[in-house]
């Protein structure tokens, strides 16, 4: 990938823009997305598909922003979506509701008629209780709902246990043995249509392996439904691609898709992919400026205004987030524990990085693109950062830092 966030000469630049003209604009701490990069990723998933009949559905979950969405939409993607609000952003950005597929556990009855409402792709069914509730709703709307099931494949992603989700002690997709019987149950229920088959093992993933072991399952599971006369549309192979934090070499997007392309070889279903991080996840950092520099007893401290509200994946996770000065300017280097102001010892951004800083020096937090901005909150009052998308040299601002107002304006005294 080539480097959308590079030096020129001694400051950090988004593609032809110095940060620290977009941190005197707007403020920090500040979420900063490179629209090439964006780009960039979502064209090596389709030029490495040139050869073989594709959706790429984005993962609205790992960012939201409607810039994001729309720049997208503009290149062609479907979606992703876990959500009433996310199929809202969506359409609201200009996406295609023929281009989305619902996925996730727990869809309520709203959420689910307005889907149908909107004539969504396909419905990624999580159990046998949602399929009885999606036909009764698609029934009494006089509409056939689009389904594939999501079937968990029991396969080990090797990613950190919060985010792998295709074991069989996770509460992801049906099981792999009950899939075949809630097919047959699904191809009698008049309110629904079977037109595909989906997995999801777990995000952040490194190696090729799991995603072979889990295409090749469902892939099983594909003829043995088509054995008995139900031919599907697409094989929906979810998301979960790992991006490079640290030292980590996650596989190429061309090999990854080589990869399934080859296990797809001479089918004639739709390959169908859901991917989120490995998208977005680089096209964006976060700025933030060094309020303090602390010295305590055993550890120096740069305390930085952004903090875990703003992300969360150093605190959730223990993830790895590289650091780097925006100015590279002349001060002794240190170690130092880069931490936000928020009462909590799990409010860090990184262990024992070694910078040459001092107060008001910016940083910039690297790959923050993905499940930055999308899990933040407003523990301790603190509003929500801005968001801005470099296009160049033009610099847009996509979403406004909240104010405090905003925060509370929901909330009511009593008498
Ligand atoms: N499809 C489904 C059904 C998913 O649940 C997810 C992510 C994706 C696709 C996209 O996965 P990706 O390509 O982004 O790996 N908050 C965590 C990640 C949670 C992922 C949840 N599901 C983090 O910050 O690492």
């Amino acid at each position: 990938m080539k480097h959308y966030f590079h030096y020129q000469q001694d400051v950090l630049f988004a593609e032809e823009v110095a940060l620290n003209e977009i941190a005197e604009k707007f403020g920090t701490p500040c979420f900063v997305y490179s629209r090439a990069a964006l780009t960039e990723r979502f064209e090596q998933f389709t030029n490495s598909l040139t050869n073989t009949r594709h959706l790429i559905c984005y993962a609205v979950k790992a960012n939201s922003n409607l810039a994001v969405l729309n720049v997208l939409a503009q290149l062609g993607a479907g979606f992703d979506i876990v959500s009433g609000g996310e199929l809202r952003r969506v359409l609201a950005a200009g996406g295609d509701a023929r281009r989305i597929v619902f996925s996730g556990v727990g869809k309520s009855v709203d959420e689910i008629r307005m889907a149908l409402n909107e004539d969504i792709l396909c419905f990624n069914v999580e159990s046998s209780a949602e399929l009885e509730r999606l036909s009764e709703i698609a029934s009494s709307m006089n509409k056939v709902a689009a389904i594939s099931l999501r079937v968990n494949p029991d396969v080990d992603a090797k990613t950190h246990p919060y985010i792998s989700t295709g074991l069989k002690q996770n509460k992801f997709g049906i099981a792999y043995s009950d899939a075949l019987g809630l097919y047959r149950k699904a191809a009698t229920m008049k309110a629904l249509r079977i037109i595909g088959i989906d997995c999801h093992i777990g995000s952040q993933l490194t190696e090729i392996s799991p995603f072979i072991a889990a295409a090749e399952k469902v892939l099983v599971l594909a003829d043995m439904l088509s054995n008995e006369g139900i031919h599907l549309d697409h094989i929906d192979m979810g998301g979960g691609l790992g991006i490079q934090y640290s030292i980590e070499a996650p596989p190429q997007i061309s090999d990854y898709i080589s990869t399934l392309s080859v296990a797809m070889a001479g089918r004639s279903e739709k390959l169908l992919l859901e991917p989120g991080r490995a998208l977005i996840g680089n096209a964006g950092i976060l700025l933030t400026r060094v309020e303090y520099l602390k010295q305590g007893e055993e550890n120096n401290f740069a305390i930085v205004d952004a903090a875990m509200n703003d992300l969360i994946r150093p605190a959730l996770y223990d993830a790895y987030h590289n650091i780097l000065t925006v100015q590279r300017e002349k001060h002794a280097v240190q170690n130092y524990e880069v931490v936000g102001p928020i009462c909590e010892t799990g409010d860090f951004i990184g262990h024992a990085r070694s910078l040459a800083i001092a107060p008001q020096s910016l940083l910039a937090i690297l790959s923050a693109g993905a499940y930055g901005m999308s899990m933040s909150s407003n523990y301790n009052t603190r509003p929500r950062a801005a968001e801005v998308m470099v296009d160049g040299h033009k610099i847009h601002l996509i979403r406004e830092r909240e104010n405090v107002e905003q925060l509370y304006a929901g909330e009511k005294l009593i008498s």
